[in-house]
């Protein structure tokens, strides 16, 4: 199981200054040189922190894979097709949310996101879309020709703050599994952090966990280095 790190609260922390530091290309040279697998990062409809600009630094300069998150808008659609970033992962946006609050509905905009692989496949960029453990969602995504799907693990981390977390475990099982016969590709994501990723292994076939905020979080006291591979010694 691999390791991508979410680098945007780098970028959310230098845009409290409108300045410079810190480096959003130095916290992913860290990550990389640390052993993470690829580095993620989200640009925002509102750019409220990943701007343009990282994007193709990030992509110039790293030696390890980049994934950029993205809403499926026509105006993302145009950045990815420049950049060509190794994967896209396709995310839902909400202006208000604090983050990413949920799965992709691929059901609902299936013509739409099948479009849209297509097009990034037409530059050999994989496509990942991140979706809640749901069997529906998992044979829409595979109607639309993606190469992966990145499951919601939210829920999943919620119920384990709260000591109850086997139902969500199950259906991550389960929406794997059947991944898995469709040949899909399993990544997982969002709320994972140093306890719960201990449970990750639980999950048949994951190839690739992201994580964000707990490896930064614990990076403020530890140092980012130590945080990317205290992390993946766990995984
Ligand atoms: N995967 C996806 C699709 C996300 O949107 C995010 C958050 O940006 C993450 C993984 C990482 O989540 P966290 O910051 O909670 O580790």
């Amino acid at each position: 199981m691999d390791l991508g790190v979410n680098i945007d609260h780098i970028a959310t922390l230098r845009n409290a200054r409108m300045g410079v530091e810190p480096s959003v290309l130095e916290a992913a040279f860290v990550a990389q040189n640390a052993g993470a697998s690829q580095i993620t990062t989200h640009l925002r409809e509102d750019r409220r922190h990943i701007k343009d600009e990282d994007v193709y630094l990030l992509k110039e300069e790293l030696k390890i894979s980049l994934n950029l998150e993205m809403a499926a808008t026509e105006e993302m659609e145009k950045i990815a097709l420049d950049v060509v970033p190794h994967s896209c992962c396709i995310v839902p946006e909400k202006r208000l949310e604090i983050t990413t609050e949920g799965g992709l509905d691929v059901i609902k905009f299936e013509d739409r996101i099948k479009k849209l692989n297509d097009s990034l496949h037409s530059k050999n960029i994989l496509v990942s879309l991140f979706i809640d453990a749901d069997p529906a969602q998992v044979e829409a995504a595979k109607r639309t020709n993606a190469d992966y799907i990145e499951l919601h693990t939210g829920f999943f981390a919620n119920a384990f703050n709260k000591g109850n977390y086997e139902k969500e475990l199950e259906k991550l099982q389960f929406a794997a599994s059947l991944a898995r016969d469709l040949n899909l590709k399993v990544n997982a994501g969002h709320g994972l952090n140093y306890e719960n990723v201990k449970l990750m292994h639980k999950i048949p076939m994951l190839y690739e966990l992201n994580i964000g905020h707990s490896i930064i979080s614990r990076a403020v006291f530890v140092g980012l280095d130590k945080a990317v591979k205290d992390m993946i010694n766990l995984i």
